[in-house]
C-alpha cells in the first residue's frame, strides 16, 4: 500500500517537474535574519532539553545557507536554500501527520511513509525560492505545491495560495448539500465503513459549540482565584448585554449576536490580563516567523508579546497565560512528532513545576497559538486542557469546538504589507460563477476537476497554474473577477483560499467536511460564504446558481464587510485580526467559566 503511495507521489513529481526527488521535506519557514546560529534549550536559564542548532540562511543575491540541525536523535537536516535580492526564504512544512494516526482506511499510508512535498514560494519580487530538506528516516519524494503568489503591479506583495494540507486522509463518506440544509449523515458505502468520519454541517457546528458552552466539561479549579471571580463576572455582563443598536465599526448581519460581541470585546479590551512565561528558548520559543504560509501564529506571537494593554508581568494578576512557542519551529528544529511532543511535554513540566498556575485548572486558562498541521495532533496530549488556537481545525481529529479555536491561514508575503484589503471588482463585473486553481493535493481535488474542469464557461476550474508572473496574475485575475471562489480541501481540512478569497471580494465556497471556519464562536460565517458538502461536488453548479442574486449580492456585501476582521496590521486596530484571535480565546475561557 506504502508503495502504491510512493508511486503516486512519484507521478506526482514527474508531472509537475518539480526539482524535488528523494528523502526531502519541504517546510515553509520565514527566516528573518541572515546566517543566525541558534542553540535551542528548552529553558534559557539552563537545565533541560538542549539542541545545538546551526542555522544558517544567505539573504543575498543567489547565494545559498545551509540548515542544520543536531537535534536529540542526531537527525541531520540539511537544506539549501536559493535565495534572491533580501527577500525572506520560504520553506512549506511537509506534512507527516499521518504518521501519527493509522486510520485503517482504504488510502492510509501504512508503512508509515511520510508525505513530503518540495515547494516553491514565490515572493513579490517573484523569486522563487527553493528549499529542500533532508531527512534520511523518511524515504520519501516530494511532490510540490503548487503556489499563486499575489502579484501586484507594485513591488507590494500579497496573499498567495499554498497548498500545505497533509496526505493523509482516507476519502470521508462525502455528505449532503449546503450547510444551510438539515439533512443527516448517512451510511457510506461499504469500502468506507470500517472507520467513518461523519462529515461535520455548520449547523451540527453550531449546535456542537452552543453544548460546549452549556455544558460545565471543563475541571473545577483546584483552588478559588480572583481572576474567575473577574471572568465570572464579565461573563455576567455579556449575557445581560442589551442590544446595541448600532455598535460603531461592526457590522451586524455578519455576527452570530453583535450585541453580545461588543460587549464582550469591550470588556477584554477593559479587563483581560495576559502572562507569557518568559521560559522557553529560540527559536522554538519566544521567535516569531512573520512570512510564509505558517505566518499566523508569527504575528500573534509577534503582537502579543509586543504588546501593553494586555500583558502583565506579574502572574497573579493574569487570567490566561500564553505559552509563547512556534509549531514551525518546533517542527523545524525537530526532526519527528514524537519528539516535538515530548518537546512541549518538558515544557508543560517546566512551568507547572516553576509556577502553580498550571495545576489550578490543567492548564485550562492557558492557551497557544499554533499553525502548522501537525499542531493539532502534537498539543493534543500535553496541552489537552489548554485553549488551542489551531490553523488545522478538523472537529473530525480531536478540535474541541467551543474549547479550542480556529486561526486563519493568512499567508504572508511581505512583513512591511502583511494583508491588504484589495478591492476586486464590483459584483456587476464578476462574469465567472466559479473559479479554483491548484494542485491536486487529497482526495477532494481530482473530484472538483473531474466534475468540473472544462465542462461549462462559468464554470473556471483548473489544476496548478503556471508558476510563472502571468500564472500568478492570472490567478488574482480569477480571483477578482469570480463571483465565487471554491475553496477545496486539500490534505488537511485547512486552506489559505478563504483569506485570499475574502481579500479579493469573492465568497468563499467551502468544500471541507469537519472544518471549523476562523472566528466561528463570533462570525455568522453563513452570512458571507457557503459551505457545499464534499460529496455535492457534482451539483456545484446547481448550488450556485441557485443562489438568488439578490442573496448573492448580501453575501457579497459581508465579504467586504468581514475583510477587516481578518487584517494584520504591525499596530493593533480595534476588531482586526491580532483581537478577533485574542477575543476567541477570552470568549472560550470565558466559556468555562462557572459559579461555584
Ligand atoms: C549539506 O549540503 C551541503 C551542500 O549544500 C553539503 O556540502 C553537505 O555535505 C551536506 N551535508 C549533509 C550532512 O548532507
Ligand atoms: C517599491 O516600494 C518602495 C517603498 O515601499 C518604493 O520606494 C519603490 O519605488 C517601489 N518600487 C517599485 C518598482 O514600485
Ligand atoms: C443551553 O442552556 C440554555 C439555558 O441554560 C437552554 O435554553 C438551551 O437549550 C441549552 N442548549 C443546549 C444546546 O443544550
Ligand atoms: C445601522 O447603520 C447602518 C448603516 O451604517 C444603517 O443602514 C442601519 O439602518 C443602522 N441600524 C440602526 C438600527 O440604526
Ligand atoms: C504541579 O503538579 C506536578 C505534578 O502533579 C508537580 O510535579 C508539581 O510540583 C506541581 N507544581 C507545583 C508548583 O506545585
Ligand atoms: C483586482 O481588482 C482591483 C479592482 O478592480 C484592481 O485594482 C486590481 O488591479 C485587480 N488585480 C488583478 C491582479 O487583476
Amino acid at each position: 500500500m506504502g508503495i502504491s503511495v510512493v508511486a503516486m507521489k512519484l507521478r506526482h513529481v514527474a508531472i509537475r517537474r518539480l526539482s524535488v526527488v528523494g528523502m526531502f521535506v519541504a517546510v515553509i519557514v520565514v527566516f528573518q535574519c541572515c546566517w543566525t546560529t541558534y542553540y535551542s534549550v528548552l529553558d534559557a536559564g539552563g537545565s533541560s532539553v538542549a539542541l545545538p542548532i546551526e542555522v544558517s540562511i544567505s539573504g543575498t543575491s543567489e547565494k545559498k545557507g545551509v540548515f542544520r540541525s543536531t537535534s536529540a536523535t542526531n537527525v541531520m537536516l540539511n537544506a539549501t536554500f536559493v535565495s534572491h535580492s533580501k527577500e525572506y526564504d520560504s520553506e512549506k512544512e511537509a506534512d507527516l501527520d499521518h504518521e501519527l494516526e493509522s486510520d485503517g482506511g482504504r488510502n492510509s499510508r501504512e508503512g508509515h511513509i511520510p508525505n513530503n512535498k518540495g515547494f516553491k514560494v514565490g515572493n513579490h519580487k517573484d523569486a522563487i525560492y527553493s528549499f529542500t530538506q533532508k531527512r534520511p528516516k523518511y524515504a520519501v519524494l516530494s511532490a510540490s505545491d503548487m503556489l499563486l503568489a499575489v502579484k501586484k503591479p507594485s513591488n507590494e506583495s500579497r496573499i498567495q495560495s499554498v497548498e500545505m494540507e497533509s496526505q493523509n486522509e482516507k476519502p470521508q463518506v462525502l455528505k449532503s448539500p449546503l450547510s444551510m440544509s438539515k439533512s443527516k449523515p448517512k451510511m457510506g458505502t461499504s469500502s468506507t465503513r470500517s472507520k467513518l468520519v461523519w462529515p461535520t454541517s455548520i449547523t451540527q457546528m453550531n449546535s456542537l459549540m452552543l453544548q460546549s458552552f452549556n455544558s460545565s466539561a471543563s475541571m473545577r479549579p483546584r483552588w478559588s482565584s480572583r481572576r474567575d471571580r473577574e471572568l465570572l463576572s464579565a461573563k455576567l455582563e455579556i449575557e445581560n448585554a442589551h442590544a446595541i443598536s448600532n455598535s460603531s465599526g461592526l457590522y451586524a448581519p455578519i455576527f452570530r449576536d453583535v450585541s453580545k460581541f461588543s460587549r464582550s470585546y469591550e470588556l477584554m479590551e477593559r479587563k483581560l490580563k495576559v502572562f507569557i512565561y518568559r521560559e522557553g528558548a529560540k527559536p522554538i520559543f519566544h521567535q516569531p516567523k512573520m512570512r510564509g504560509i505558517y505566518a499566523s501564529e508569527g504575528w500573534f506571537m509577534k503582537l502579543m508579546e509586543g504588546n501593553k494593554r494586555f500583558i502583565v508581568k506579574d502572574p497573579r494578576k493574569a487570567h490566561l497565560f500564553y505559552l509563547p512557542f512556534s509549531s514551525q519551529m518546533l517542527r523545524v528544529t525537530l526532526s519527528n512528532p514524537k519528539q516535538m511532543e515530548q518537546h512541549l511535554e518538558k515544557y508543560v513540566e517546566l512551568i507547572a513545576g516553576r509556577y502553580r498556575f498550571w495545576n489550578r485548572t490543567d492548564g485550562a486558562d492557558h492557551f497557544l497559538v499554533a499553525c502548522h498541521d501537525w499542531a493539532s495532533r502534537i498539543t493534543r496530549q500535553p496541552m489537552k486542557g489548554c485553549i488551542r488556537s489551531l490553523c488545522n481545525s478538523n472537529v473530525a481529529k480531536g478540535f474541541q469546538i467551543g474549547k479550542d479555536t480556529t486561526l486563519p491561514v493568512t499567508y504572508i508575503h511581505s512583513v512591511m504589507d502583511p494583508l491588504k484589503e484589495c478591492a476586486g471588482k464590483p459584483p456587476s463585473e464578476r462574469s465567472a460563477l466559479a473559479f479554483f486553481a491548484g494542485s491536486m493535493h487529497g482526495y477532494l481535488r481530482p473530484i472538483l476537476l473531474k466534475h468540473w474542469a472544462n465542462k461549462e464557461p462559468d464554470m473556471k476550474i483548473f489544476g496548478p497554474m503556471p508558476r510563472d508572473l502571468e500564472g500568478k496574475k492570472m490567478y488574482m485575475e480569477y480571483m477578482n473577477s469570480s463571483k465565487y471562489c471554491i475553496c477545496a480541501r486539500g490534505y488537511e481540512v485547512h486552506t489559505p483560499r478563504i483569506i485570499e478569497a475574502i481579500f479579493s471580494g469573492c465568497v468563499p465556497v467551502i468544500i471541507s467536511d469537519n472544518y471549523v471556519p476562523p472566528l466561528f464562536e463570533v462570525l455568522k460565517w453563513e452570512a458571507f460564504s457557503l459551505f457545499v458538502r464534499e460529496r455535492d461536488v457534482p451539483s456545484l453548479r446547481d448550488i450556485l446558481l441557485s443562489i438568488p442574486e439578490e442573496k448573492y449580492l448580501a453575501l457579497h456585501l459581508g465579504v467586504k464587510k468581514v475583510q477587516q476582521h481578518f487584517l494584520w496590521h504591525k499596530v493593533p486596530v480595534k476588531y482586526d485580526l491580532f483581537h478577533m484571535i485574542l477575543h476567541a480565546i477570552w470568549k472560550n475561557r470565558l466559556s468555562q467559566i462557572r459559579p461555584r
